[in-house]
């Protein structure tokens, strides 16, 4: 949920770092700071400011002296503490010697600071952060050495942390350790660089070393070396970079989630390149080879997931059960993590997470490894976490999604889902021919329908500035309502309620009135008739409705305020087409709202907190 960089090497360190933090801002923006250690002098200069890492330039430009070649720095979303100056990392000492950058949460930082304060330390900030700062300066005043010291405090801590330190009085090193919050480390020449996760430092190098759990690094100019907790050297391999990181810019979009709604169809290529075969009615998947016998054999799969990746996985359960017959479960990773398990045998559990590092999905997969089930990953970013630790899976290769709010990687997820209920089915009759088709052809009509974005444009226009919103949707209908609103909610901070159509007689029909539209998904399928009904019944309690039809559906026109029509497709792909609409509309209304799309308020990109 932060993002921390660090450099060291022969150049100054600023516009690295800087660079650095603009890429890991999606991570969290709600404050920024950096330290450079100056030789010359000998002291260490710091400079934080409370905003975008913007904000932090405008500072530094006033700050003409910040120079050095070695620095670590941070971008915040604030857990522990408000996003005030004194919160903001990095965080230091009174005799401004130690300064540390961290993400992730230190669970047991109330007990370590009583205990530090009762010893005479003055704590400046709310953060669990600062303790670090403490124990180091505890640790290293009882005479320990500077990696010695490193290690006492992480064996004391408690929790998730990528960590970032450096000591003033020794200009070559930055330390650095992971315990659940991504850290990697890119080799240069002569030169290295730290940061939360490789897109901060693809465009200085692409040879990277991924730390692991438990893994800490003393990082110089030309030597990294890496030891477990008891200071034992640990194998690491440097593996290269994805060079499509290179290619993140927003290109002729206002923003990055304008960009990657258009790259919707060619996602859908990217999931089926190498992997789908139509004329051989065959689907395969590199990274389920492994585990192939195994996998023909599974009578179970849960999936376990959180926000936008959850919703796919509730379409996947669908289709899982419409297309390979195989009982399927979704579960919000967060709760499935503390519930008492009680697995039957051959059971698979699915994570699906675009960025691979979201925590309670991580935690979910840790839970079903200790439990001896097998592991698949569904994920985005290669050589992630999630992607590394589960027993095989399979990439989006949707390439990097960059807007806080998911689009492209939910089209591509729901894509793989399908594919992998072909390839887990021995099924090859005409439905699941048909279905291979439709899915070739998929790209196509999503072009179709981005061609009328402007349509949304003006949808947005007319709904914008209602301050409610009802998604209601029945069977495949159902997830694409949940994750209709949830990006509605995302990016214009409009109160929207997914809810399945079924339900509204239940209770929630009870809040629809002149001032509360509903979007209603109604496609020309086995549950048309009821969506319709349902219509009806809004629409005689004066709710605005808006409609996403078939086109050919007349009816619809009288009955509806508003109509936007896709092409009509198999059940299984309506979750994947009826998103491309809704995300236009959700993405226009924001901006018609004022919200940074990209960047918008409490969020962040990648939560790596649980
Ligand atoms: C999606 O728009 C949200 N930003 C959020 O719900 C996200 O889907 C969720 O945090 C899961 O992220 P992941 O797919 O990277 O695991």
């Amino acid at each position: 949920m932060c993002g921390i960089v660090g450099y060291i090497g022969h150049r100054e360190a600023v516009p690295d770092i800087l660079k650095g933090l603009k890429a890991l801002e999606y991570r969290g923006y709600d404050s920024a700071g950096l330290a450079v250690l100056s030789h010359e002098e000998g002291k260490v200069k710091c400079v934080r400011s409370v905003g975008r890492v913007s904000a932090l330039e405008s500072k530094l430009r006033e700050n003409k002296d910040l120079s050095g070649t070695i620095g670590i720095a941070h971008t915040r979303w604030a857990t522990h503490g408000a996003p005030t100056l004194k919160n903001t990392h990095p965080h230091f000492d009174r005799k401004r010697e130690i300064f540390v950058v961290h993400n992730g949460i230190i669970e047991n930082y109330r007990e370590i600071r009583e205990i530090l304060e009762r010893e005479g330390h003055k704590f400046t900030s709310e953060t669990d952060t600062e303790v670090v700062v403490h124990l180091m300066r505890s640790f290293l005043d009882d005479g320990h050495t500077h990696k010695e010291a490193f290690l006492k405090t992480l064996s004391m801590i408690k929790g998730a942390y990528g960590l970032a330190l450096m000591i003033r009085s020794d200009p070559e090193t930055i330390y650095v350790a992971r315990h659940s919050s991504p850290l990697v480390i890119g080799k240069g020449e002569g030169e290295n660089f730290i940061a939360s996760d490789p897109s901060a430092l693809v465009h200085k190098t692409g040879n990277v070393i991924y730390l692991k759990d438990g893994e800490v690094a003393e990082v110089g100019r030309e030597d990294i070396r890496i030891t477990d907790l008891s200071d034992v050297p640990a194998e690491h391999e440097v593996v290269e970079l994805e060079r499509d990181l290179k290619q993140v810019q927003k290109g002729k979009f206002e923003h990055f989630m304008l960009k990657e709604i258009n790259e919707g169809a060619d996602v859908i290529r990217s999931a089926c390149r190498g992997r789908l075969r139509v004329k051989d009615k065959a689907v395969n998947f590199g990274g389920l080879r492994d585990v192939r016998n195994e996998l023909l054999k599974i009578k179970r799969i849960i999936i376990v997931s959180c926000g936008t990746s959850y919703y796919a996985g509730l379409a996947g359960k669908y289709i899982f059960e419409e297309i390979a017959g195989i009982p399927t479960e979704v579960e919000q990773a967060s709760e499935f993590r503390y519930r008492k398990r009680a697995f039957i045998p051959q059971t698979a559990v699915l994570a699906i997470s675009q960025s691979g590092e979201t925590a309670d999905t991580l935690a979910a997969v840790r839970v079903a490894k200790d439990s001896g089930i097998l592991t698949l990953g569904l994920v985005n970013v290669v050589g992630s976490t999630i992607a590394r630790e589960t027993d095989a899976g399979v990439y989006n290769h949707a390439g990097p999604e960059i807007s806080v709010a998911s689009t492209k990687a939910y089209l591509s997820q729901i894509t793989i889902l399908t594919l992998m209920s072909c390839y887990l089915s021995e099924r090859r009759d005409q439905e699941v021919l048909d279905l291979m088709e439709a899915i070739d052809s998929l790209p196509k009509k999503i072009e179709e329908v981005l061609s009328r974005s402007k349509d949304l444009e003006v949808l947005a226009d007319k709904y914008h500035k209602y301050d409610n919103f009802f998604y209601i949707g029945r069977k495949y209908g159902y997830p694409t309502a949940l994750e209709g609103a949830l990006k509605l909610k995302e990016i214009s901070y409009i109160h929207a309620e997914g809810y399945s159509a079924g339900e509204m007689k239940h209770g929630p029909i009870a809040l629809v009135d002149g001032n509360f539209p509903t979007l209603a998904i109604c496609l020309n399928n086995g549950v048309f008739e009821k969506m319709r009904s349902n219509i009806e019944e809004i629409k005689a309690r004066k709710g605005p409705v808006l409609v996403l039809s078939n086109e050919g559906e007349g009816g619809m026109n009288d009955l509806a305020d508003d109509v936007f029509h896709i092409p009509r497709v198999p059940e299984p792909l309506e979750p994947i087409l009826s998103m491309v609409p809704l995300q236009l509309f959700a993405y226009y209304i924001g901006v018609k709202r004022g919200v940074d799309v990209d960047r918008p308020r409490n969020l962040a990109k990648s939560v790596t907190v649980e």
